[in-house]
């Protein structure tokens, strides 16, 4: 948004000026010369003629130098008035909180000529157009952008409006070199999103999840998904329970008992195994679960050689009819999100709609669109269901390089996070998932959001293990915003003092520890600021950039709000 300021400018200037006052001089000669030997026509002869008064100054010098005075003031009083008129084109100098934060933060170390080298080096053979994934612009002349890397996740607190959707998760849509994923609760962003990668990637298919129809019109299914084609083993069978499990009301919320909780999910994931094993539809696992059947996926089980998970069921069986009722009941709690029927015919293969396919997605430029309600609700067992099999794609295609990375880097924008996905995973996909191309960043709208879902102590191990942390402003919690202005640190304060005694005045200085962002200057934190801390050492106040006031987005706008109902 800002014109590319060119070095160049002053000497162009000062060449300018010099060539108008050789010109005034010499035609003011043509037009009224002096009397006797004209000026020579090179400026060091004409000198020393001057010097020596071998030659006079012409008269018609002296009025064609006022007229190019005048001229020159006008000129400029004109440029002034105009850049004055459009303070939001011109870059502003930094207030005093920015300089005082920014001061010494080696912020080159995460912009365009650091990230490009290790983009190169981590996909030497992509192309990719970004050097990394923008955050904001550094506040100095330059404003050049600062860059999340293709090896770093990133994680997010920002009060409700100041901007994650629209500075971050569709600037990311439109920019991802790959697959990109997002969630969302809202269609605030969405048609940005979905004209950004059109535009981007005409070619690219775009999977848009929306059993709640938020933002499609049609009544069937755009296109399904087998959540149980990740299930292979008893581990992974485990890992869909556990996902069903977290996104369901838990036993507090519906009068229940925590107690049974273990059980009841070991019994909805075998179930789950039994289902992947005999390529049994969701349903049949809805089903065996809401009769309290063992005999039948026990039965399955046996067959397939699964000993362990089959002792169990039998196990189960022979409880007393009260703990199996409550094993039952706990498991129907943690499956009831398929009681819907609605959400099922998305979870359904069905013939002429369309397979997703997440191994073929993670090599793909396609993007898929996770949409929920405001609160997730039943949904977010599927969502999160669907991001955790995406990621275990990714992960495994990554597996089949050398390098151990998607060749491509694959963006993960999970908006809204504490209201639509519950990934029990999240925290430790945080530490090994960059360094696989795979780049997640997550926004949550508080800490308090944050630690609701994942507990106090997850949560603070994903935020550790993001190698990009942004605080984008409008929070009030005064402890979390003491420990970030602890963590930013402090400065030196010099304070001068002047006592005045027996009418003798002194000065005396003295130095003082103060913070560099106070509590109160990141609770108040201006509109389009943000703050960026890396693992590596760096804070600093970035500018975030609204894509509505970024030409380059001009079209992904207009193209975005001309997109109406999809059927
Ligand atoms: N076209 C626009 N012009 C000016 N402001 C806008 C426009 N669209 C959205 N906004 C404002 O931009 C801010 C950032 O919105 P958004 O990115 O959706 O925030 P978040 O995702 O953090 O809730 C909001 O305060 C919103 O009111
Ligand atoms: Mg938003």
């Amino acid at each position: 948004m800002y014109g590319r300021r060119y070095p160049a400018g002053p000497y162009v200037m000062a060449l300018g000026v010099a060539v108008v006052i050789y010109a005034a001089i010499y035609l003011g000669q043509l037009m009224w010369p002096a009397e006797g030997r004209p000026l020579s026509w090179n400026p060091l002869s004409a000198g020393i003629q001057l010097a020596t008064g071998e030659a006079t100054w012409p008269p018609g010098a002296t009025v064609l130098l006022l007229v190019a005075v005048f001229a020159v003031a006008v000129l400029l009083a004109v440029l002034v008035r105009r850049s004055s008129k459009s303070p939001a084109q011109a870059p502003r100098g930094m207030t005093e909180f920015e300089r005082r934060v920014n001061a010494g933060a080696n912020t080159r170390r995460i912009q365009e000529r650091e990230r490009r080298a290790e983009m190169r080096h981590l996909h030497p053979d992509a192309e990719i157009a970004e050097a990394g994934v923008q955050v904001g612009r550094a506040l100095d002349r330059a404003r050049g952008w600062v860059l999340q890397s293709y090896r770093q996740c990133s994680a997010h607190i920002w009060g409700p409006g100041r901007g994650k959707t629209l500075t971050q998760v569709v600037r990311h849509a439109f920019h991802a070199p790959g697959a990109y994923v997002m969630t969302s609760n809202k269609t605030d962003g969405v048609r940005y999103v979905l004209a950004g990668r059109a535009l981007r990637y005409p070619a690219g298919r775009v999977w848009l999840f929306d059993p709640d129809r938020i933002f499609r019109a049609g009544e069937r299914p755009a296109f399904t998904i087998d959540l149980l084609s990740t299930v292979t083993d008893s581990k992974s069978a485990e890992k869909l329970a556990s996902v069903f499990a977290s996104a369901a009301p838990n036993a507090h919320q519906t009068g229940g008992d925590a107690q049974f909780d273990p059980q009841g999910r070991e019994f909805l994931a075998w179930c789950m195994l039994a289902a992947a094993t005999a390529g049994k539809p969701l349903r049949q696992v809805h089903l065996w679960v809401s009769e309290g059947n063992t005999t039948d996926p026990a039965e399955i089980l046996r067959d397939a050689g699964y000993s362990g998970p089959v002792a169990a069921l039998r196990g189960l069986a022979k409880q007393p009819e009260r703990t199996r009722g409550s094993v039952f009941a706990t498991a129907q709690r943690m499956a009831s999100a398929m009681v819907h029927d609605h959400i099922m015919a998305w979870a359904t293969a069905t013939p002429g709609v369309p397979a997703f396919d997440p191994a073929v997605f993670v090599t793909s430029n396609d993007t898929l669109i996770l949409l929920t309600q405001e609160k997730a609700g039943p949904l977010a067992a599927f969502v999160s269901g669907l991001v955790t099999q995406i990621s275990h794609a990714a992960v495994a295609e990554a597996g089949r390089h050398s390098s151990e990375r998607l060749p491509v880097p694959m963006i993960m924008d999970l908006d809204e996070c504490g209201n639509v996905v519950t990934l029990p995973d999240l925290p430790d996909w945080y530490t090994h998932f960059g360094s696989k191309g795979i780049i997640i960043n997550s926004y949550f709208q508080s800490p308090a959001q944050g630690e609701a879902t994942y507990g106090r102590d997850r949560f603070m191990q994903l935020w550790d293990a993001a190698g990009i942390r942004v605080y984008g402003g409008g929070i009030d919690n005064e402890p979390w915003l003491r420990a970030l202005s602890d963590l930013i640190g402090t400065y030196e304060k010099t304070n001068v003092s002047t006592t005045t005694s027996q009418g003798n005045k002194s000065q005396s200085e003295s130095t003082q520890q103060q913070a560099r962002a106070t509590v109160a200057e990141l609770a108040n934190l201006p509109e389009w600021r943000a703050i960026v801390r890396t693992s590596n050492g760096v804070s600093v106040v970035v500018e975030t950039v609204p894509v509505f006031q970024d030409p380059e987005f001009a079209e992904v706008m207009r193209a975005g709000n001309s997109i109406g109902v999809i059927e």
